[in-house]
């Protein structure tokens, strides 16, 4: 078991194992302090940060589904000065590995003041950035699902960037292929896929959707074929690194998406149904690569279309 490498290459940024709580399900980190030590985890993704501070959709904004859930939180957050300043000092002062700063906008000059307010903050080693969020009228997802409007937020950011950029790309397309290619010309270092596909929940007694903001973005266990699929096509067409989430459970589920072709991995929904579900995904991953015969998992190779 000591023999296993877990070790993973991000443009440049090691990280000392392949997970990474996803934006979204780990606050800024110190949610987690009482459950174990952040420093474990091969890096973090805060939540996705805005210009200025949200309050988020109204309530019911989460609905519980067989095998995942469904969230319209509409990206509540302090706003990036807010980020800056309290959280990710906060989180330095628990946690000395990379961190992966999420950024969401209305437009692009919106994605360009939040990148140039984050980019530089210390620690921040990657600049994650939400084209994807399914739960806002404007902005958010509708950049994620045209190529133009993909290439055109990537060209913006990268002009300000001090940082690797990671596209966060959505689901909810008929070819994510040519938005992961829009990116990737655009000058994108790397992806992060899949956000959450949009879904619908009714309350049958009351006739009515169950979330006030009607649809939401459904993720968990769910998902996860759907995100192997996008990972393995999009790792496919481009050459730049891809982080593969949605739906990830069990180490199985990690070495099954670094076999579609990830870097890394995200666990996203797993945080919320139990805190402890990073550091026992961890904990099997040694186990199950030797069951593999996988020494370091930087030498997985994507698997081939039959
Ligand atoms: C949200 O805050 O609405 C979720 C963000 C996202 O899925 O991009």
């Amino acid at each position: 078991m000591g023999m296993t490498d877990l070790r993973v290459n991000l443009s440049g940024v090691e990280l000392k194992n392949p997970l990474i709580p996803a934006s979204g399900t780990f606050g800024f980190g110190r949610e987690f302090l009482p459950y174990y030590d952040l420093n474990l985890l091969g890096a973090i993704s805060v939540k996705g940060t805005t210009g200025e501070p949200r309050f988020g959709n109204p309530t019911p904004r989460i609905a519980e589904c067989p095998a995942g859930m469904l969230n319209s939180v509409g990206l509540q957050n302090p706003g990036a000065q807010a980020v800056a300043k309290e959280e990710l000092p906060a989180l330095r002062q628990v946690y000395t590995g990379p961190i992966i700063a999420n950024i969401s906008g209305f437009s692009e000059e919106e994605y360009v003041r939040c990148v140039e307010r984050l980019t530089g903050q210390e620690q921040v080693a990657i600049l994650e950035i939400n084209i994807s969020c399914p739960n806002v009228r404007h902005g958010g997802m509708a950049f994620g699902t045209d190529p133009e409007a993909a290439a055109r937020i990537t060209r913006a950011v990268k002009r300000v960037a001090t940082r690797p950029v990671y596209m966060k790309l959505s689901p909810n397309v008929t070819d994510i292929v040519a938005i992961a290619r829009a990116c990737a010309e655009a000058g994108a270092d790397g992806l992060s896929l899949i956000n959450t596909l949009l879904g619908m929940r009714i309350d049958l007694q009351r006739r009515r959707p169950v979330l006030a903001n009607t649809y939401g973005g459904y993720s968990g266990p769910g998902i996860f074929p759907v995100a192997l699929r996008m990972v393995h096509q999009v790792t496919g067409a481009v050459d730049i690194p891809v982080i593969g989430m949605g739906g990830v459970t069990t180490a199985r589920d990690v070495i099954e998406m670094m076999m579609a072709g990830a870097k890394a991995v995200q666990i996203g929904a797993a945080n919320l149904v139990n805190p402890m579900a990073c550091p026992e995904i961890l904990a099997a991953l040694p186990g199950e690569m030797e069951k593999l015969g996988i020494r370091a998992l930087s030498e997985i190779e994507r698997v081939p279309v039959n």
